[in-house]
Order: C-alpha cells, then structure tokens, then sequence
C-alpha cells in the first residue's frame, strides 16, 4: 500500500513570520494518517525542520548534482539533508523554463539527492501547445526515460504530473486526463523497474489543486497525493487539501 502524500511548494514565497504556518499546520493535523511535506525557500529549510515536529517533513526545492565544489549560489544534496531535509523537488517547470533545466541536469540531481539520501520528488508535464497537438504522453515518457535515474528503489522516488498550463492558473485537467497521465506514468515505471519497485512509486498531481477539488482529484486511479503551490501557503487551505486526502 502506498502511503498517500500532501506535498508543498512554496516557491520562492516566505521569509521567517512564515514558520507560523507550519505550527498551525501542526496543530491541525497532530498524527495524520498522509505524510505532510513542505518544501519552503532553501534560507527556511533548517529553521522550518527546527520548528516542526515528525508529523511534518520538510524538502528542497532544487539541489546541485555535485557534492560540492565552485559553484555560487548552488546548494548540494548533502546540505539540504545536513539542514533536515528529507525530500528535495526536481525538474520543477519553473526550473526547467527558468534555468533552461534539461532532463540530463534533473536525472543527474536526483542520482546526488538519492545518494545523499534523500527522496526525489521529480515533476513532469506537458505544455498547452504539446497537449493541443496531442503529444501529452510522448512529452511524459521522454521525461520520465531522462530525467528518472536507474537507482530509483520506489522508496527514494516520488513523481509529480504538473501540466504546466495548470499551475497557478486554476485551469485543472479533466479528471479523466489526470487518470490518463497518472495510469501511463505508472505503465512506464512498473516496464522500467518491474512490477515491485514501479508500483510502490508515488504519483502526486500537481497544478491549481485547491481545498475544493482535492477529494475528486484524489479518487483518480493512481493519484497518490498532490503538489501544491498556492494552496500550501496558507495552513488553512493546506490544512484542508490534507483532509481530502486523510
Ligand atoms: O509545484 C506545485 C505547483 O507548480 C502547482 O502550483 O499554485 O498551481 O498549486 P499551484
């Protein structure tokens, strides 16, 4: 059985009076029955793990693939752990728009976030034009061939399907599409890792997921959870997307 999971993303949202959440957050859900993870700006990361207790994991929002070296402004696996990370996100879209990402780049990271041992949360996901030409799955399986490592056991991966015309637009796939993406992403993981370790991979939807949508959302086959953007930064909204999930 998979363990469902409400994940985070606060982007480049929040400076210290933000912790606050958190322990709201805390407060409402004491022992969840989902794991809970938030992934704040990398300046919150070691304060935000200070602040809560297990009931709340912290991550990453991106990590370098090396260990270490010259490379200004860049942040290794192996930190983010040492401030009390236990996940990092990857492959973000804003990362691959922002910082022209690739899929090697994203694989390479993950292979440095598991070997720090870390869980890799990696994200993937069409654009508008490529799931108006039909192209959807193609775009996912490329993704999921480059930017997936071949050490992945389950436990150290976590898939996001973030379209990327839905986040923060409040434009959500059918349900039906979702299922879609999430049945074919699971296809894929099982041929490549075989049945055991592509099963036990959890699948998250991500893009516009709101306190509203979230029950429908998690009753779509293979849904195991969502990455939330907007929605995670107030407890209240979180509070209420982890309860459709529970
Ligand atoms: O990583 C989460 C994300 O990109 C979705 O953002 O604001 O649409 O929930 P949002």
């Amino acid at each position: 059985m998979r363990r469902k999971l409400a994940a985070g993303n606060w982007k480049m949202n929040g400076t210290g009076a933000a912790l606050s959440e958190l322990q709201t957050l805390e407060q409402s859900h004491p022992a969840p029955t989902v794991d809970i993870l938030i992934c704040p700006p990398a300046t919150l990361i070691h304060r935000a793990a200070q602040t809560v207790g297990d009931s709340i994991a912290i991550g990453g929002q991106d990590c370098h693939a090396e260990r270490s070296g010259a490379h200004t402004g860049d942040i290794s696996a192996e930190m983010l752990k040492d401030a009390g990370a236990t996940h990092v996100i990857l492959g973000h879209s804003e990362r691959r728009e922002d910082h022209g990402e690739q899929d090697e780049d994203v694989r390479a990271k993950a292979r440095a976030a598991m070997d720090a041992g870390l869980v890799a949360i990696i994200c993937v996901g069409e654009s508008l034009e490529q799931r108006e030409a039909a192209n959807t799955l193609d775009i996912i399986g490329g993704q999921l061939s480059g930017s997936v490592p071949d050490q992945s056991t389950g436990e150290n991966l976590v898939i996001a399907y973030e379209p990327i015309w839905a986040i923060g637009t409040g434009k959500v796939p059918t349900l039906d599409e979702i299922g879609e993406v999430h049945d074919f992403i699971r296809a894929r993981l099982e041929r490549r890792f075989g049945e055991g370790v592509g099963r036990s991979v959890r699948l998250l939807y991500g893009g516009s997921v709101k306190p509203a949508n979230a029950a429908e959302i998690f009753g779509v086959s293979n849904v195991d959870g969502a990455l939330v953007g907007g929605a995670s930064l107030k407890a209240g909204d979180f509070s209420g997307i982890i309860s459709a999930l529970e």
